[in-house]
């Protein structure tokens, strides 16, 4: 696993149109991207300019009509849907953009924190400090319903984030927080980082732009060079 870790995420080629009966919206067009290990990118562009898209292909939730995304040293188009799934959830920590995406509202924050700790082979005690990190330990027994936004997503980043992956990539995930929590958030990044995780971070958040050690712009689709 920490070999695996040393090698990034690796985008090569990458194009995706949605297809649909009303027509095609392309999104992504041949989008080259390296995600290095022990470093913090932020993927920033307009509006509908593909990051999302691209974050959820990085993590194998989506397929490219073409190209190619290794992640440590797997192909993960090549897997099948089974093996990809096991991958992600062991490897990739993932925030979706609405933070209600990210939660099962039958389980307390602190059952989420204990299941992810659990496929990840991190412990109580590392979801008690992440929680704690992140300002919200003391609503380990309420549901995601009784959450502000803000609680949702850094509860969403928390899971993504036990047991230090060797990538989590997150969609907006300070866009309903505070300063000081948007703060606080970008703590735990920086010990990710530091553990050698690969963090990338969709973003219209210009501080949080300024604190990545590398910047990538997406417009129309293609990687701003
Ligand atoms: N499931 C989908 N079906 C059809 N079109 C889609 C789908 N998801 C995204 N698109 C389109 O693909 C383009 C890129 O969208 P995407 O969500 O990746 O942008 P984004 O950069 O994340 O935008 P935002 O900053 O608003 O989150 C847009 O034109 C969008 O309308
Ligand atoms: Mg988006």
């Amino acid at each position: 696993m920490e070999g695996d870790k040393a090698t990034g995420a690796h985008c090569r080629d990458v194009s995706k149109t949605y297809r649909r009966a009303t027509g095609a919206t392309p999104a992504l067009d041949g989008v080259d991207i390296d995600l290095q290990p022990a470093t913090v990118t932020a993927l920033v562009g307009p509006s509908g300019s593909g990051k999302s898209s691209l974050l959820r292909i990085v993590a194998g939730l989506d397929k490219p009509d073409r190209g190619t995304v290794v992640v440590g040293d797997i192909d993960i188009a090549r897997l099948s849907e089974r093996s990809r799934r096991r991958f992600r959830r062991a490897r990739i920590g993932y925030v979706f953009q609405r933070p209600s995406d990210n939660l099962i509202s039958y389980l307390t924050v602190m059952e989420h924190m204990d299941l992810a700790a659990r496929v990840r082979g991190a412990s109580h005690e590392g979801s008690v400090e992440i929680l704690e990190r992140l300002g919200i330990a003391a609503r380990g027994d309420n549901h995601p319903h009784q959450l502000s936004g803000g609680e949702q997503q850094r509860l969403a980043f928390g899971l993504a984030a036990i047991g230090s992956p060797s990538l989590v990539i997150a969609d907006e995930p300070t866009a309903e927080l505070d300063h000081e929590s948007g703060a606080a958030l970008m703590g735990l990044v920086t010990s990710l980082a530091r553990m050698g995780t690969s963090v990338v971070i969709a973003t219209h958040d210009p501080e949080v732009a300024r604190f990545a050690d590398v910047r990538v712009t997406l417009d129309e689709g293609k990687v701003v060079p």
